[in-house]
């Protein structure tokens, strides 16, 4: 019953839409579904590698820490994305633990299965090397941020980069947490708040019920 829920869910991932009936019998059988409550790690920095996942809902951070504890977000998955590709790739040890930002549903794939299905299937090679692409140019535009822009840019940049077009606006709908801001943009908790609210007295950004924000078409002028 798990093995037909589970081959459900890997067929409707975009990831696997290249694979036969056959091929996803073979992935399925080597795959579990989890829930995890907010604030789980799902794969921890260092470790070796046992599978890749498929986040199936919820949001997760991909975060890393130094010796002392300080710790870095590099990216921030939504439900659909897959991880855990890049110890697999190289079985070097995982580069990044990836932590529930909140409850999230996932599929968690024997790595076995998986490389096998990459070397029967060119096109899921390419599927996964155009997810590598994607973040790569992600990372490229975080180093730019990191290079070129002042904190007030930074902050502008996290929270157009996590907005949505509602009606014409730019509305930040889940909440972001100073603290989880800071650690993308390399800055203390103390000083985004302070960003945040000049940004506000300034009118780039307006506070909506829900902890929503509305973003103000000015706030482009700190990343330009
Ligand atoms: P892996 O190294 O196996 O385990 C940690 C995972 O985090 C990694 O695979 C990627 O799936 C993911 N990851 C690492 N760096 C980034 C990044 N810069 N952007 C998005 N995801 C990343």
């Amino acid at each position: 019953m798990a093995h037909e829920e589970n081959k459900a869910f890997l067929r409707r991932v975009p990831l696997f839409t290249v694979l036969s009936e056959s091929q996803l019998e073979i992935l399925a059988a080597g795959t579990v579904r989890r829930n995890y409550p907010k604030g789980r790690t799902i794969v921890a920095e260092g470790e070796p590698s046992q599978s890749l996942y498929i986040l199936l809902s919820g949001r997760a951070k991909v975060q890393r820490s130094d010796s002392e504890g300080k710790e870095v977000i590099l990216a921030v998955l939504m439900s659909g994305e897959f991880f855990g590709e890049m110890s697999l790739i190289d079985d070097a040890p995982r580069s990044a633990s990836v932590i529930t930002l909140e409850s999230c549903d996932f599929l968690a794939i024997n790595k076995e299965n998986f490389k096998a299905m990459l070397s029967q299937n060119a096109e899921l090679g390419m599927s996964v090397m155009r997810g590598l692409v994607r973040r790569l140019r992600e990372a490229d535009k975080k180093i730019e941020t990191l290079a070129l822009l002042d904190v007030y840019g930074r902050v502008a940049r996290v929270l157009l980069d996590f907005s949505e077009n509602v009606g014409g606006e730019r509305i930040v709908k889940s909440k972001l947490p100073r603290q989880e801001i800071a650690k993308m943009i390399g800055a203390s908790r103390e000083m985004v708040s302070r960003v945040m609210k000049g940004l506000e007295i300034d009118g780039y950004i307006v506070s909506l019920p829900e902890g929503k924000l509305a973003l103000r078409e000015k706030i482009h002028s700190y990343i330009s």
